[in-house]
């Protein structure tokens, strides 16, 4: 953050907005960069008024009042930063509104610059314009590391730890611990401490990565998402598993070296239940990295807070476990709202896809995103515009080799045997199938043989496919519709025929 506070203080920006709870983490930095600019920091707050930290004993009570406080740093003469901690309750106020609109005017000819401080991003319409937000990031590698040097040297003075960490688990702690802020990161490690009967070991970084699904799921977006999937049990779509293979040291040291980019993300747009959720979950295995999954249809609900602080702080989390896959699963569901007028909020939506599509087009973290969308009518064409996503690709329903793969996928998935069935019967049978249809015809035939108490026979299999309808039948329209929506725009996950 120091980076682009310092920048935008020094291209006299008036107004910004630094969203975190880590406040005095925060003001540390921000204390550090006025002594780098020679700018003496003033630190209000409604309960003590004006502060200096560099002159503690001088406090200044009486300008408690956010009126006042804000006249007062108008009328100001001297340069200076003055950071306003936990402002935003004061925004619902049209005066102070004003006011401070008319300080981020008046500034703009002195140096002085106003940095409000605080966890909850709320900007008034009326002051979009002037208000620049700055993203806190959370804790690095290092901080995390000095802190956890910080709580070995206090527990070890009070002679209370057993501290039985090596190197390499220690590493492995400080890495379990990203993503979280320097608070929750100790709360978290303590808590291990204390769930071991007072010991620190190697046991901890289990613990502390419990500690922080925990923490991550009750942001309420994000998502740790575990599962066994591998991209071989896919069925098809090779052109999609071979793009995806060539990458799987792409995150590596050894990729930078040689001069390669990182992989920004692809959106995978297609029929349902062709395995494009599946091919998400399979991708952070296979490249032996952290999955965490965005929740859009939350992101938008109006239950979990501020949209647009939601989706920062899920963007902040994202590239502090970086590198990460981020799974969008279907994103369409989150921006159909956008540019729409039948949502409560449609700015905020808009701002919200506003602000994804920056970061996507933007970011410099290692944060591989992998979006998709079972449906194009509601998706934003600023979202498959070139510079989002590395490649668009078009999942269609299998065809008949594909099919015979997946049989065998989910036969061996289901400990039989593929060689005792004659998959190209199967596959030509199931023509119009999905791959989820083709789980659950091998799932239905099970149950026919379960029930008469023996082994699966092809004819289980067959009869199942004569009662089933194929939701492609149903829904051959959208279906067209998909189809020539990505001939122009996507390229094709399978094999050409
Ligand atoms: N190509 C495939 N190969 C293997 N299994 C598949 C395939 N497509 C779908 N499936 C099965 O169907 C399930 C649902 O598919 P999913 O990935 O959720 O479809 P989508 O996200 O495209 O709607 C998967 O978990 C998997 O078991
Ligand atoms: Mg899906």
């Amino acid at each position: 953050m120091q980076h682009d506070l310092d920048i935008y203080i020094r291209a006299r920006y008036t107004l910004l907005w630094v969203v975190t709870s880590e406040e005095s983490r925060a003001l540390a930095e921000i204390d550090q960069l006025a002594k780098e600019q020679r700018k003496p920091l003033y630190v209000w707050s409604a309960t003590t008024g004006v502060a200096n930290p560099a002159i503690p004993t001088r406090v200044d009570g009486g300008k408690r009042d956010p009126l006042a406080l804000l006249t007062a740093i108008m009328e100001d003469r001297e340069p200076g930063l003055w950071v306003l901690r936990d402002f935003h309750p004061f925004l619902r106020d049209h005066t102070v509104v004003r006011r401070l609109r008319e300080a981020a005017f008046s500034l703009e000819s002195s140096n002085k610059t106003i940095i409000l401080l605080g966890p909850v991003l709320k900007i008034p319409p009326e002051l979009e314009k002037e208000i620049t937000v700055v993203d806190f990031s959370l804790p690095t590698r290092d901080e995390l590391d000095r802190q956890l040097d910080r709580i070995v040297e206090s527990a070890r003075s009070h002679g209370k730890i057993d501290i039985a960490l090596d190197r390499r688990q220690k590493a492995r702690l400080v890495q379990a611990c990203l993503g979280l802020t320097i608070n929750e990161a100790g709360n978290a490690i303590a808590k291990a401490i204390i769930q071991s009967g007072g010991r620190l070991d190697g046991d901890a970084v289990e613990a502390v990565t419990e500690e922080k699904q925990q923490i991550i799921r009750k942001s309420g977006l994000l998502e740790y998402y575990r599962s066994d999937d591998q991209l071989t049990t896919v069925g098809g779509l090779e052109t999609l598993k071979e793009w995806l293979r060539k990458r799987v040291r792409a995150f590596g040291e050894e990729a930078r070296a040689f001069g390669l980019p990182e992989p920004k993300g692809i959106l995978l747009v297609g029929v349902q239940g062709c395995g494009k959720s599946l091919v998400a979950k399979s991708v952070a295995n296979s490249w032996r990295l952290p999955l965490l999954r965005l929740d859009v249809g939350r992101l938008f609900s109006s239950l979990v807070g501020s949209s647009e602080e939601n989706l920062r702080n899920a963007i902040k989390v994202a590239e502090s476990i970086a590198p990460v896959v981020l799974w969008v699963d279907e994103i369409e569901k989150g921006f159909s709202g956008v540019g729409s007028s039948n949502v409560s909020d449609a700015g905020t939506a808009a701002r919200v896809f506003g602000s994804f599509i920056t970061w996507l087009q933007e970011k410099k973290a290692p944060v591989f995103v992998i979006a998709t969308a079972n449906t194009v009518s509601q998706l934003p064409p600023e979202l498959v515009r070139k510079g989002r996503f590395d490649e668009i690709f078009f999942v269609d329903l299998p065809d008949t080799a594909e099919r015979r793969e997946i049989w065998k996928i989910h036969l061996l998935k289901r400990n039989r045997n593929p060689d005792d069935f004659d998959l190209h019967t199967l596959a030509m049978a199931s023509d119009g199938l999905s791959g989820a249809e083709i789980e659950q015809a091998v799932i239905a035939g099970l149950y026919e043989a379960f029930d008469q108490n023996r082994p699966l026979e092809m004819s289980d299999l067959l009869d199942v496919l004569q009662d089933t309808v194929p939701l492609s039948q149903m829904m051959q329209e959208e279906i067209d519709a998909l189809r020539s929506w990505a001939r122009q725009r996507a390229r094709r996950a399978s094999l050409p025929a």
